[in-house]
């Protein structure tokens, strides 16, 4: 039986991930590493999480003396490692906790896969998850490929640059065997509403305004995220050790395109007269150092993996928004705690 270490697994990504890796791989055993900050959350986890074939660790990556420990004991035969602190504006109001956990938390990890492993290389693999975010901003034209090189703007894409940078570093200097995705913007269940699309359906639905920054013009590239888990399902299998990936879309919308239909969808959802929940829309200080267009080019992964995303956009935003809607309680119970503080904080002078 192989044992795969899972970090990040009760975030956004990473539950996708957990959630067919555990259904698919009965012989596989999944260990879901997490510390549970306020993104993580075993609620997203509650279908698969008495299965024989999975565990929850609960731990922190930055915690060196228990990653070692944790590793000698349980022998990985690979990792996927998703863990992060993973919003932008967050990173802009406390930029060092990115710094330990997306770089010192990914350097510990390597630090002990390449311990333990040191011998014998033989079927073992680290996969580390990154974004397109590393390679900077597009202007109207071309598309991020696995060339293109990285020029990080935000102290979040710094921060996964850097931890990308690492994770080359010991395949280079150690011969670790590595593989890197770099993947777009995900959407679909189990997201944080602090990032645009579950905090609009939550403020469209609770008549609260829509913050679009600047001129709601700048553009990301769309992917539903259980495409993304079966890329990553992909990769780990047979992407070639070395190799970087670009995992997107073919999705392209400006914010403000997007923030539309949104609210056209849902007033239909709602009962709403046709046009209320535009009527949301707030044009409110644009993020510092926004980032203007990311577009992926994911050619490479279908032609040599066979990988490309099954969903269009029209049918994800409505199960999207639909799953939300329906997971009230779900959405309650993440709102509580410190999110209030979090998000009067961050859009108080907006
Ligand atoms: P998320 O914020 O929803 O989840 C992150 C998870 O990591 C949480 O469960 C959290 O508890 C856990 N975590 C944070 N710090 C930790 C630490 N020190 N030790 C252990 N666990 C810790 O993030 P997400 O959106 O699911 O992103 C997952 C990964 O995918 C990240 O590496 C991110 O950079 C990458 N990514 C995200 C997107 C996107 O659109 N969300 C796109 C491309 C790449
Ligand atoms: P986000 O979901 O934070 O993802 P990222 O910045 O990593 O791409 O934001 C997506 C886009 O939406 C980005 O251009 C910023 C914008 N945005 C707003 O206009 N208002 C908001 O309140 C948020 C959270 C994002």
């Amino acid at each position: 039986m192989k044992t795969i270490l899972i970090t990040g697994g009760a975030g956004f990504i990473g539950s996708h991930v957990i959630r067919l890796f555990v259904n698919k791989y009965p012989d596989y055993k999944i260990v879901n590493l997490d510390k549970l900050t306020y993104a993580g959350n075993l609620n997203n986890l509650k279908d698969i999480e008495n299965m024989p074939n999975y565990e929850f660790v609960k731990g922190d990556i930055v915690d060196e003396k228990f990653i070692q420990e944790l590793f000698e004991e349980r022998q990985f035969d690979g990792v996927i490692h998703l863990a992060a602190e993973s919003h932008v504006d967050r990173s802009i109001s406390n930029p060092t906790e990115f710094v330990f956990t997306n770089v010192i938390g990914t350097v510990n990890l390597l630090n002990s896969a390449k311990h333990v492993w040191k011998d014998n290389f033989d079927g073992k693999k680290f996969y580390h998850i990154s974004t397109d975010e590393v390679y900077g901003s597009l202007g109207d034209e071309g598309m991020f490929t696995e060339e293109t090189g990285y020029d990080p703007h935000s102290p979040y894409s710094a921060s996964k640059a850097s931890s990308d940078h690492f994770v080359r570093a010991y395949l280079d200097t150690f011969g670790l065997p590595t593989v890197i995705s770099n993947c777009s913007n995900n959407y679909g269940s189990f997201q944080f509403p602090e990032k645009l699309i579950p905090l609009f359906i939550h403020n469209i639905k609770n008549n609260k305004p829509l913050p679009v920054y600047g001129k709601g013009e700048n553009i990301r590239d769309w992917l539903w995220v259980a495409d993304h888990a079966r890329a990553i399902d992909t990769i780990y299998h047979d992407g070639k050790i070395g190799e970087t990936y670009n995992i997107g879309g073919f999705n392209e919308w400006t914010n403000i395109a997007l923030i539309k239909v949104m609210c056209q969808k849902m007033d239909e959802k709602l009962g709403r007269e046709k046009g209320k929940s535009e009527k949301l829309i707030t044009y409110v200080k644009d993020r510092a150092g926004h980032d203007l267009r990311y577009a992926i080019d994911a050619t490479k992964i279908k032609n040599e993996l066979g990988w490309e995303p099954s969903l269009q956009f029209e049918e994800g935003i409505e199960k999207t928004i639909d799953w939300y809607l329906e997971n009230e309680e779900w959405l309650d119970n993440v709102t509580s705690g410190d999110y209030q503080k979090y998000y009067n904080e961050q859009y108080k002078e907006r």
